[in-house]
């Protein structure tokens, strides 16, 4: 059994006072909704005050990216040891906003991946085509070509230790979900793929949806039997729609 997961990737938004708000909302909100796990990955200074606040609680969290190295001369990064110290149980990994600035190729997915599960570390491992690619037809080819290189790092015991999450592009920040019926596609056509290679690590493996998911539009994704919960940007900003959609998470059934 899957048990959906809804992780909030807050990006590079919050401060101390707003995520006090967000964190309290979250937990009570929460409370009565215990057959979904939920995850909150916030920038890193803050990782300190989601420790704090959520320790003991049904809410896990985790970092939004990490150095692929364990210490050393690399200005501005955060090592997967430094998550480690403030309770991080996930990471984020190949975020499309990371490899469209050119921090993030395959390779370096693949060996951040590998980093992150020696550290203990859960990644989240994201992967979507452009719109370029979506129109082109290329979708399948894009996402394969992402995940194998993992694939190839880390082997199919490796990748167990992760979640996956299909983010197209074209779909993220832009209002335009894809399709509870496109994202399932793809999602069985992932998993379909991980099946040849490993049966038993396919019927395990998370595999989230990410685009655009707002309450309004999570339960009919969450019902689909590839769908195994969302990976949300914008509606985590907003606490009683990030909760709304926690409940939806809760309420649908595991895959
Ligand atoms: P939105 O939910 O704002 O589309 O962002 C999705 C995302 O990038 C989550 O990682």
């Amino acid at each position: 059994m899957r048990r959906k997961l809804v992780v909030a990737n807050r990006k590079m938004n919050g401060n101390l006072s707003s995520n006090k708000v967000f964190f309290e909302g979250l937990l009570a909100g929460t409370q009565d909704h215990k057959n979904a796990d939920y995850v909150v990955c916030v920038p890193h200074p803050y990782l300190f005050q989601a420790e704090a606040m959520l320790k003991g609680s049904l809410i896990a969290w985790g970092g939004q990216n990490m150095s692929r190295y364990e210490s050393g001369a690399y200005t501005g990064s955060v090592s997967p040891g430094m998550l480690k110290d403030f309770g991080c149980e996930y990471v984020i990994i190949g975020h499309s906003e990371r490899r469209q600035r050119g921090h993030d190729t395959d390779l370096s997915t693949g060996e951040r991946f590998e980093v992150a599960t020696n550290a203990g570390l859960k990644p989240i491992f994201c992967m979507g085509e452009t719109l370029e690619e979506f129109e082109d037809g290329l979708t399948d080819i894009v996402t394969i070509r992402q995940l194998n290189a993992v694939i190839q790092e880390i082997g199919m015991q490796g990748l167990a230790k992760g979640v996956l999450a299909y983010e197209p592009v074209w779909a993220i920040g832009t209002g335009r979900a894809a399709t509870s019926e496109h994202a399932q596609n793809i999602l069985s056509f992932l998993r379909g793929h991980i099946e040849i290679l490993d049966a038993e690590v396919a019927r395990n493996i998370r595999i989230l949806y990410g685009g655009s998911v707002k309450a309004d539009n999570a339960a009919k994704l969450f019902s689909m039997p590839d769908i195994d919960g969302a990976l949300v940007g914008g509606a985590s900003l907003n606490t009683e729609e990030f909760v709304a959609l926690c409940q939806a998470a809760s309420q649908a059934k595991s895959n």
